[in-house]
């Protein structure tokens, strides 16, 4: 294995248009500190490098709906945002921002090199322009109807209704967001990475060099590949963002995605230029090892489009892993801003004051590292009270109290080991190879396990041992079973202090220790007989029913406001019965489905009408996992003329209800009839 002398870790620069939830910590943050926090505690030299992402359309729109300017927006967040993390002890060496001169120059400087190295195509086409606004339209500020569903509301680069992908000159009666008028085609030039170029690279370094690399990351990875790369814009018409350094360029900004990665150089030479430290060593040197901390959706920009300009620029190395978790939902549901299904992390630390460990613990334990993952209140009650106050807590506070009771808080000797301590012992040593193999793989969710089920070890060693039956019995030995369980305590201090850091040093303030490295772990010499302990408090505090019962009636309150502000749409207008009877209904049952590539929204089923088995795409894929609608009975409209959605002939419509929050739901047939019967 190749020995890096320096880590550089990122994790994504969150956008500053909105606050952060939890479901953005399990993802990214929560991982990412953890490694930065273990690699800091084995000694390595760590630069942990976050900030805001303070450029892009949705920040301009958010500032035009609230009638403020987009640097208010941005300012607004950034310091909800910086806050919150530290307050969650997310311990970023340097979290700036991408409105920083700073970074203006190092992402202008980026792309002129590579504009000067001939690394870009400058290509002219048509884009929608607002004559009275006079400006060109971002997709998102230019509505219409959808070509394929009908929806009159879909935006300029994706239906929300049937979650297909757009180009805004697809639009039926499109219209700007700005004046509401009808936009005119202009012609503008921009500039390309022409990806495809850099696709042996890619295919090579990806899918040979790093075999290594997480399934859903190279799997996310090998499909782009495989569907052959595009020249992608690296820049924009708008009036938000880093100017495109080139002469005649005016009005043009580098494209939000192209600046954003560069945040993590530009932030590096800010913490560098503070800390007098060499910011290059972060970026140039060989022996750094450069690992993203990233979400699902942002693998093509961390593995194909960043690679390709740090490479293409020539003097930087790229990422030696890219661990991209998958994304979390809340009580069942995706987790969604716009309806304000999340939990807030700013809100949660004002509501559960002293228990940032408790939402550290219960978002790694419950990670989405491999597939999507489900939080839920009861769970996170569950493992506070079951975990870590029953075990973890328990153990600590009996070892703690009975060291006070029997000793006066001086830690006692050992007297002689049996073979039952012998075991102990030899399991608290082995703890540390198992936990370092699954912390450097980025499985930080066994970490977890392993962390506690080192405290299970004292748990038992010390519900076996009763050392407060033996007290009259048989002095001695209680000795040893203290200083055993206070070893152990102390090996918590350190094997948690990636995860739960607030608690690890709440452990070493009443062990009354100094913060001891990561290579002492498993050792039981860490703490010599006659040492003075402090009087312990509680580790953690049970969370009671009526605390659980707030927060989900507090979600249940989101929903029915949801649903309650918006009306139910107007009946349409009336058709004749014959034009009823045109419909031909059927029932049907889904025998197969998956994901559409590219897609966040389809879904491609096979299914069985009685009349034929046939494909159909369906905009449900927020709504339903493909594994759990097989053998799912529908209503399916069968006499739909075939439709082309994303290559794929789609033949027929399942029929959904749909909420106002535009969540979707099957219409089953009620009895159990054979898949083709009629629908009247
Ligand atoms: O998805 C997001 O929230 C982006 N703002 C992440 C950017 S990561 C990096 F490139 F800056
Ligand atoms: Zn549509």
């Amino acid at each position: 294995m190749k020995k890096f002398n320096r880590y550089t870790i990122t994790a994504a620069l969150p956008y500053a248009n909105g606050p952060v939830h939890i479901g953005h910590l399990a993802g990214v943050y929560v991982p990412a500190d953890i490694y930065a926090r273990y690699q800091r505690l084995k000694g390595e030299d760590v630069l942990f490098v976050c900030g805001s992402d303070e450029h892009g359309v949705p920040i301009t729109l958010k500032a035009r709906q609230e009638n403020v300017s987009p640097q208010d927006i941005v300012d607004k967040y950034h310091t909800i945002i910086k806050s919150a993390f530290e307050r969650l002890g997310i311990s970023t060496d340097i979290y700036s921002r991408t409105t920083s001169k700073t970074h203006h120059k190092t992402s202008s400087d980026f792309f002129r090199k590579l504009y000067d190295a001939g690394e870009f195509i400058e290509k002219t086409s048509e884009q929608y322009y607002d004559e009275e606004a006079k400006q060109f339209l971002a997709d998102r500020y230019i509505t219409g109807t959808c070509p394929h569903c009908g929806n009159e509301k879909a935006y300029g680069d994706q239906c929300e209704k049937c979650g297909t992908t757009l180009s805004s000159t697809e639009l039926i009666n499109p219209k700007s967001t700005i004046s509401g008028n009808k936009p005119v085609l202009k012609e503008t030039s921009h500039w390309y990475l022409p990806l495809d170029k850099h696709e042996p690279f890619l295919r090579k370094w990806i899918l040979e060099d790093h075999k290594e690399w997480k399934p859903n990351v190279s799997g996310q990875c090998k499909s782009w590949l495989d569907q052959g790369l595009q020249p992608r814009a690296v820049s924009r018409d708008l009036d938000w963002g880093v100017p495109v350094p080139v002469e005649g360029a005016e009005g043009k900004v580098l494209y939000v995605w192209f600046d954003a990665p560069i945040g993590y150089i530009s932030n590096t030479i800010e913490w560098a230029e503070k800390e007098g430290k060499d910011w290059e060593k972060y970026w140039k040197s060989d022996d750094t090892k450069l690992v993203h901390f990233i979400g699902k959706d942002n693998i093509v920009f961390h593995c194909i489009i960043f690679p390709v300009m740090l490479k293409t620029h020539g003097e930087f190395i790229l990422p030696e892993n890219v661990p991209a978790n998958e994304f979390l939902n809340l009580e069942n549901d995706k987790i969604s801003t716009s309806r304000n299904w999340a939990v807030w992390l700013h809100e949660y630390l004002d509501e559960f004051p002293g228990k940032e460990d408790v939402l550290r613990y219960v978002l790694c334990a419950n990670a989405p590292e491999s597939k999507d993952n489900d939080f839920t209140w009861k769970d996170f009650q569950a493992r506070n009270n079951n975990e870590l106050v029953a075990v973890f807590g328990n153990f600590v506070n009996r070892t703690l109290v009975l060291t006070q009771k029997y000793y006066e808080g001086k830690v006692p000797e050992i007297t002689t080991l049996t073979d039952f301590d012998k075991e102990a012992l030899a399991e608290l040593a082995s703890v540390k190879q198992k936990i370092e193999s699954n912390l450097e793989t980025f499985h930080f969710r066994e970490a977890l396990k392993d962390a506690m089920n080192l405290a299970r070890l004292g748990n038992k060693y010390l519900a076996d041992s009763e050392p407060w039956k033996l007290i009259k019995t048989d002095p001695e030995r209680v000795k040893t079973i203290l200083n055993i369980s206070l070893q152990i305590t102390a090996n918590l201090a350190i094997v948690f202090e990636p995860f739960l850091p607030f608690t690890s040093k709440k452990l070493l303030e009443f062990m009354n220790m100094e913060k001891a490295g990561w290579d002492k772990l498993g050792k039981s010499d860490l703490i010599a007989a006659g040492h003075q302990i402090k009087e312990p408090s509680l580790l953690f505090d049970k969370i009671e029913d009526d605390v659980i019962d707030a927060q989900i009636l507090k979600l249940q309150n989101t929903k029915k406001a949801n649903e309650s502000n918006a009306p139910a749409k107007a009946a349409k207008e009336n058709i004749s019965f014959d034009d009823f009877t045109k419909l031909d209904i059927r029932t049907g049952v889904i025998l197969e489905a998956e994901k559409v590539a590219k897609t966040k929204k389809l879904l491609k089923l096979l299914i069985d009408t009685g009349i034929d088995k046939r494909t159909v795409v369906s905009g449900i894929a927020e709504f339903y996992n493909p594994e759990d609608i097989i053998g799912k009975k529908v209503c399916i409209l069968v006499n739909l003329a075939p439709r082309e959605i994303k290559g794929i002939e789609s033949k027929g419509m399942v029929l959904m209800a749909e909420n106002a929050q535009g969540e979707m739901s099957f219409i089953s047939s009620i009895k159990d009839f054979k898949p083709g019967s009629e629908i009247k």
